[in-house]
């Protein structure tokens, strides 16, 4: 936990009076928002946020950020977000809290993409299983095509329907589609698996992202930070 809080705090301070920012999703975002609170409150800070989901819309508001939208405000500022997994490269996978879509359009938005993650998440090669947002209407197909390519990639998994807690059946992400998990073992080519991925019809969106991040802050157990840029 320390190390989650370290790289959020650290975020937070790169937030500056003004800012109209990128609110990525997860639970090192919400510890961010915790901490960016903090300075709204005892320095007055103002900052505008567009947030990725459900889930950092309400935490926003309740830091006290005032929410605006893409068609407001078409750039951003800078980005703060979480990851699954991250690699030197600054390549990462996400969509483990299933915000992926909106959290790539914030990202792709904003002026500085943070990537804030613990220590743990940081790998030589990606081997995070890949989130795909699916139009419902597609899915047949699409798993079909999936399984294919995890085949050609050499993976003898099957994509998976992620299933909902606290409610029967799949989860239904906040653009109301359906995410398959994707397991194809290591990536050593995110940005060509990121292309193929995307150019399947009915996939929305997926869990890779390849060339957005500027710096991912690292921290560790003891408290401290470091940056891959
Ligand atoms: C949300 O869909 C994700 O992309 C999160 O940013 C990612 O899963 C990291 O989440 P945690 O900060 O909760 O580990």
């Amino acid at each position: 936990m320390n190390a989650k809080i370290a790289a959020a705090k650290r975020a937070s301070e790169l937030v500056e009076d003004g800012m109209i920012i990128g609110i990525g999703s997860g639970t090192t975002v919400e510890l961010f928002l915790t901490e960016l609170k903090k300075r709204i409150e005892s320095e007055g800070l103002e900052i505008l946020g567009v947030p990725s989901s459900y889930q950092s819309k309400l935490l926003a508001v309740e830091a006290g950020i005032g929410l605006v939208d893409l068609l407001e405000c078409p750039t951003l500022d800078m980005c703060i977000d979480g990851a699954d997994e991250v690699d030197r490269n600054l390549n990462a996978v996400k969509g483990g809290g299933g915000a992926m879509t909106r959290e790539k359009v914030v990202a792709h938005a904003s002026n500085e993409v943070v990537f804030i993650v613990e220590e743990r998440k940081v790998v030589e090669t990606l081997s995070h299983p890949v989130p795909v947002e699916v139009i419902p209407f597609s899915l047949g197909f699409v798993l079909k095509k999936l399984e294919e390519l995890m085949k050609e990639c050499g993976s003898f998994a099957l994509p998976r329907i992620r299933q909902g807690t606290g409610k029967l059946g799949p989860v239904v992400t906040d653009n109301g589609n359906f995410i398959l998990d994707c397991d194809f073992g290591e990536i050593y080519d995110p940005g060509e698996l990121e292309i193929e991925l995307n150019s399947i019809p009915g996939v929305v969106e997926c869990g890779i992202f390849t060339d957005v991040a500027d710096r991912v802050i690292v921290g560790v157990d003891g408290g401290e930070t470091y940056e891959i840029s």
